[in-house]
Order: structure tokens, then C-alpha cells, then sequence
């Protein structure tokens, strides 16, 4: 089977990159190869977990672009495209991207964020799950579409909320879902593009 040539995008831990990774590397089946993964931070972890597993790591400091964000996205775009990455996974990414940038991977970048979408887009999705008296929290991947974590969900994990649970405490029992869907979902996104390509 073709594997497409992936890039994950990180900007911390990389834990979900590294899930990624270990699935990539288990499985001669799974239709993406890593070739690249790349942080907009230089200190992050991610990127030596990357980097002992054999995949291609470089950081792309944004700090270095100051407000100009297309900069920023232009020198990421032309290393992706340097190493011929087909599919994008955002893995921790956490810069939003303009809307150049989604339009340029349209169809080919997929996201995981920490809540069962369409509830608690953007950031302390666990302790607003909380907050709202949710019975369940979870995970969802999706297409990248031009407003935030609003694109067409792939695939989603739920788990309960306890009582006494604390955002952390709740991060904690999502996270390990988030490494069994990841791979899951970006088989099936694989999927879709192979179609997409050979329907031409
Ligand atoms: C993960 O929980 C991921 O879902 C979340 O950041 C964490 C990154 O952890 N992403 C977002 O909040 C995106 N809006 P990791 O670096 O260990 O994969």
C-alpha cells in the first residue's frame, strides 16, 4: 500500500506525535510514513522523541516572525513541501493558522483537540467541560477548515467526567484515548486522500 509522507506539527510534550510515530512504525500497513516532524518552539520536548525514533526534526521559531504570521507560515509551508509531505497531522499545535496556510493544505491537514467537538473550541477545554456540569468529555479529530476546530470531525473518544475531577485529572484519562484515536482517525483521513488522488 502507498503510504503518504507525513508531517506533525507540535509546539510541546509530542505525545501524540510519538503515538503517531510507534503506530507508523508498527504497522508496515499504515498508509503514512513520518518524514518530518516540526515545532514552532525550539525547547520542545517533541522534537527529541522525534528525533530518536529517526525522523527528520526542525523548529520554526515564531517568535523570530514577531506579528507577521504568513512569514512564519511561509517558511513552514516551503519545508514542508522541501520534504514532500502530503499530509499534516497538528499534534499540540498551538498556533492558529491563517487562512493562506489552512487553504494551501485544504484536505490534507487533520487536528486533535481535547473536547468532544462542537463543545469547548479553543483552549482549557478540560476545565470547561467541568465548569458546564458535563457528564462526558473526550477527544475528537478533525479536518482543518478556516475557523477554529471547526472543521468536519473524523473520529471521536469519549470518557466520563467523576465527580471531584480536576481539568487535570481529566486530561489525564482523555490523553491516553487521544493516543489510541490519532492514529485511528488519521487512517481513515489517509484514506480519503488515496481516494481523492486516484479519482483525480
Ligand atoms: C493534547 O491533549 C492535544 O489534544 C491538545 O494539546 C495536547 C498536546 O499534548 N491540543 C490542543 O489543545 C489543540 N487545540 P502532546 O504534545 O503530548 O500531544
Amino acid at each position: 500500500m502507498r503510504r503518504l509522507k507525513l508531517a506533525v506539527l507540535i509546539s510541546g510534550r509530542g505525545s501524540n506525535m510519538e503515538a503517531l510515530l510507534n503506530a507508523a512504525a508498527a504497522d508496515p500497513d499504515f498508509p503514512a510514513q513520518p518524514v518530518l516532524v516540526l515545532s514552532n518552539r525550539p525547547e520542545a520536548a517533541g522534537l527529541k522523541i522525534a528525533e530518536a525514533a529517526g525522523v527528520a526534526a526542525v523548529s520554526i521559531d515564531h517568535k523570530t516572525y514577531g506579528k507577521d504570521r504568513e512569514a512564519f507560515e511561509f517558511h513552514v509551508d516551503a519545508t514542508l513541501r522541501g520534504a514532500n509531505v502530503e499530509v499534516i497531522a497538528l499534534a499540540g499545535f498551538m498556533r492558529v493558522l491563517t487562512p493562506w496556510f489552512v487553504k494551501r493544505w485544504e484536505g490534507r491537514m487533520i487536528n486533535i483537540h481535547p473536547s468532544l467537538l462542537p463543545k469547548h473550541k479553543g483552549l482549557d477545554t478540560h476545565q470547561r467541560a467541568i465548569d458546564a456540569g458535563d457528564a462526558e468529555a473526550g477527544c475528537s479529530v478533525h479536518w482543518v477548515s478556516a475557523g477554529v476546530d471547526e472543521g468536519e470531525i473524523i473520529a471521536q473518544a469519549r470518557v466520563p467526567i467523576l465527580t471531584g475531577d480536576t481539568a487535570d485529572s481529566l486530561a489525564a484519562r482523555t490523553l491516553p484515548e487521544e493516543h489510541r484515536l490519532y492514529p485511528e482517525a488519521l487512517k481513515i483521513a489517509c484514506k480519503k486522500i488515496l481516494e481523492d488522488m486516484t479519482d483525480g
